[in-house]
């Protein structure tokens, strides 16, 4: 196989801390029916978000360093927190290029926003990081925008309590802020989020925007391939593979209810020290 073939039927790799960067895997498999996909969920180190900026970068080299050991050609920083306090390192460091899941949500959602209110809701260290507000406000001045952490939530989708009494009461502590605000636009800003749209929807209603980070950043990828001439053609099957760091069985529970299929194998992956 030449080189230009082989790098178009090279799959593209997708990592995030757990379960939630499975948003964004769901969105590049409808938007990229034809592409094979590998997936990491980093289990074992879950969550990134309330970590410094020193060890988030040094857990998202060793999974980039393992993602490209597999002969990716593109890979997707699946994760909010990872993209904020990383991308830079990793586009330097990797051969292949890399994509981040949070300039595609913020250039949507400064899109979407009618009042110049936008509302970003994500781990603690994507806040700290301040990324989506640099992003927004360099497409437009003047943005009133308001950052919440809510840590919770990413045990919650682990744990597959979408629709339970307990994440509804901690959305509304979380959110009573947003809700009382004139916030027209909501950026989901940590991909484990959407798993929880259903109850982020029913405390703050229908008259906000919803920015899935995952959905915007499908469009990226596609374009870039586009771009770059790296769209596969090739006809035989697609495949699919599905690492973590730990616990296989748990990532397994909770990736088949939220893509509503069976995965064929989960691996457990054992990376850098760390
Ligand atoms: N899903 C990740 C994000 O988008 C991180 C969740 C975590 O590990 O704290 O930020």
């Amino acid at each position: 196989m030449d080189e230009e073939v082989e790098n178009r039927e090279a799959p593209i790799g997708i990592f995030d801390s757990g379960v939630g960067g499975l948003t964004v895997f769901r969105a590049i498999e409808r938007q990229l029916p034809n592409e094979s996909l590998i997936y990491l969920g980093d289990t074992a180190r879950i969550p990134y978000g309330t970590r410094s900026v020193a060890t988030v970068e040094r857990y998202a080299l060793q999974v980039a360093a393992f993602i490209e050991s597999k002969d990716v050609k593109a890979i997707a920083i699946a994760c909010n927190t990872a993209s904020a306090l990383a991308a830079d390192r990793l586009a330097r460091q990797c051969s292949v290029p890399v994509i981040s899941v949070i300039k595609p949500g913020a250039r949507l959602a400064v899109r979407s926003t009618r009042n110049g209110h936008i509302g970003v809701i994500a781990t603690e260290a994507t806040v700290a990081s301040r990324a989506y507000e640099r992003e927004m406000l360099e497409q437009r001045d003047g943005l009133e925008i308001i950052s919440r952490a809510c840590p919770l939530f990413v045990p919650l989708a682990e744990e597959g309590w979408t629709d339970h009494p307990v994440t509804r009461q901690v959305a509304e502590e979380y959110l009573a802020e947003m809700r009382a605000s004139r916030v027209d636009t909501l950026v989901l800003g940590c991909t484990h989020y959407p798993i929880l749209r259903p109850v982020i929807e029913r405390v703050l209603g229908d008259r906000i925007t919803y920015i899935d980070s995952g959905e915007a950043m499908a469009g990226e990828v596609a374009r870039l391939l586009e771009e770059r001439d790296l769209a596969r053609r090739g006809r035989e099957a697609r495949f699919e593979r599905f690492y973590v760091t730990d616990y296989a069985a748990r990532f397994r529970r909770v990736a088949e209810l939220f893509l509503g299929r069976p995965l064929e194998s989960v691996e457990v992956v054992e990376l850098g020290v760390g």
